[in-house]
């Protein structure tokens, strides 16, 4: 399934025809996404995978011929009335949305923002990061990752009043738990009926900070996972397998692969969330799944290619997991989060670590970006011309995904230089910023 929507995706994306059909390559996005998901959605185990897998033969013999147009081609694979319409309605969105940011925006004021994705560390030190958060945005999804992790409903209650009493007026600390081997289903009861808890994170063991009490095999967890499910609780993934053999850049790619398609073959109603994607593989995977599978984006993920660890020496501050890749995939993955697609929302995956720790022989993986988050994302957003996509990124797919209320309220941006300080107090030590001594363009007002 996933290498024949692959495949399509590839082949309508091809520059000529879109010349030839004059749209634009959010208009694909928008059209790759609606197909798969439709067919899946009207067939709730995967029973659509005859008719999409039989769509490029028809779609290429169509294509094959260059005067027929992009158009044409995919209404002929599909279904022609479906398709040109939305189309059509697609066309319409854009050309509005150009005309709200063509004057140089100087400010931007969206509906406040939640962050999906949020490391806040322990007792110690969550008082130094939590507020930089709370500042802006309503809602956090607090990662379980502590030593020891963050596994019953009694413990993320526990962490959760510490985290509301650093936190500002009003913010909502939303929890995860740290799915282990020995998670059971009566524990996932407890989770959900505690009314905070969205969710089990899924760390496979040994894939990143604080990950050695992490899953072995997700077919240890099988029931566990079918009561997630049942309970519509959501599975936070760090999508990367961990064996040595694998190459580092390629962890992503092959988890989808490897564990990814075959859990949700098992579990097809699962909720899954596949937190801080990196790869087009990821972004490619999220957009043509059924609405239950989205993705987090984070800053560095679309402002920063693999080249900016290695910029002119070793450069700690810049490695996080998953790593950095490649520019193609950086642009893609920037694609995904200006598409306008509901999959896809903010999840910062701040995760500051003390100064020595990142500094150091065996420096750890994390980025602070609490400090700067939403400026950092509309520089990103700007750079492609989609400060207009910007607020359903930040504000409203990741509610909607988790079926929350959009916040009330708003946030005013500035685009105004400022230079972020080289480091912030974090307990007894410091924490480096994503950014430090460096200008951003934009900030909160
Ligand atoms: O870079 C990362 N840092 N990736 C993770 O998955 C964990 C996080 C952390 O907790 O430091
Ligand atoms: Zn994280």
């Amino acid at each position: 399934m996933y290498a024949t929507l692959n495949f399509l995706y590839t082949y309508y994306g091809s520059r000529h025809h879109l010349r030839a059909a004059r749209i634009t390559a959010s208009h694909i996005t928008n059209i790759y996404i609606l197909v798969p998901v439709q067919q899946f959605l009207a067939h709730p185990q995967y029973g659509a995978r005859v008719a999409v897998a039989s769509a490029p033969k028809r779609a290429s013999r169509a294509m094959s011929t260059t005067h027929v147009s992009m158009r044409a081609a995919i209404a002929g694979a599909f279904s022609r009335p479906q398709l040109t319409n939305r189309m059509r309605c697609q066309r319409i969105v854009r050309s509005r949305a150009l005309t709200t940011t063509s004057a140089a925006a100087k400010s931007l004021t969206l509906t406040k923002p939640d962050d999906w994705h949020l490391h806040v560390r322990d007792a110690s030190k969550l008082s130094d990061v939590v507020p930089f958060t709370s500042a802006t945005f309503a809602r956090a999804l607090i990662m379980p990752n502590l030593t020891p992790p963050v596994r019953t409903a009694e413990d993320a209650k526990e962490y959760r009043d510490m985290i509301t009493r650093a936190a500002h007026d009003g913010f909502e600390a939303h929890m995860t738990l740290y799915l282990t081997d020995n998670t059971t289903p009566a524990q996932v009861e407890a989770a959900k009926a505690c009314g905070f808890v969205r969710g089990y994170k899924l760390y496979p063991a040994g894939a990143t900070t604080n990950s050695e009490y992490g899953v072995t095999d997700v077919r240890k967890v099988k029931d566990t996972i079918k009561k997630i499910s049942e309970l519509g609780l959501t599975l936070q993934v760090h999508g990367e397998v961990t064996h040595a053999s694998v190459d580092v850049f390629d962890r992503e790619a092959k988890f989808i692969e490897e564990v990814l398609i075959p859990l949700l073959d098992s579990a097809p109603e699962l909720r899954v969330v596949m937190e801080h994607i990196t790869t087009r593989d990821a972004a490619e995977f999220v957009a043509s799944a059924p609405a239950n599978i989205g993705a987090t984006i984070t800053p560095q993920h679309v402002l920063f290619n693999r080249n900016a660890l290695f910029k002119g020496g070793l450069r700690p501050h810049f490695y996080c997991l998953p790593i950095l890749k490649r520019e193609e995939h950086r642009e893609a993955v920037l694609a995904a989060a200006t598409s306008g697609s509901k999959k896809f929302f903010l999840g910062t995956d701040s995760a500051p670590h003390p100064k020595g720790a990142k500094e150091s022989a065996c420096g750890c993986a994390g980025i602070f970006s609490a400090h700067a988050a939403l400026p950092l994302y509309a520089t990103a957003f700007e750079s492609v011309n989609a400060l207009d996509k910007l607020e359903a990124f930040a504000s409203h797919n990741g509610a909607d995904f988790y079926g929350v209320p959009r916040n009330i309220g708003t946030v005013t941006l500035e685009k105004k230089s400022w230079t972020v300080p080289t480091e912030y107090k974090f307990g007894d030590s410091v924490v480096v910023p994503f950014y430090a001594g460096e200008d951003i363009e934009w900030q909160m007002v």
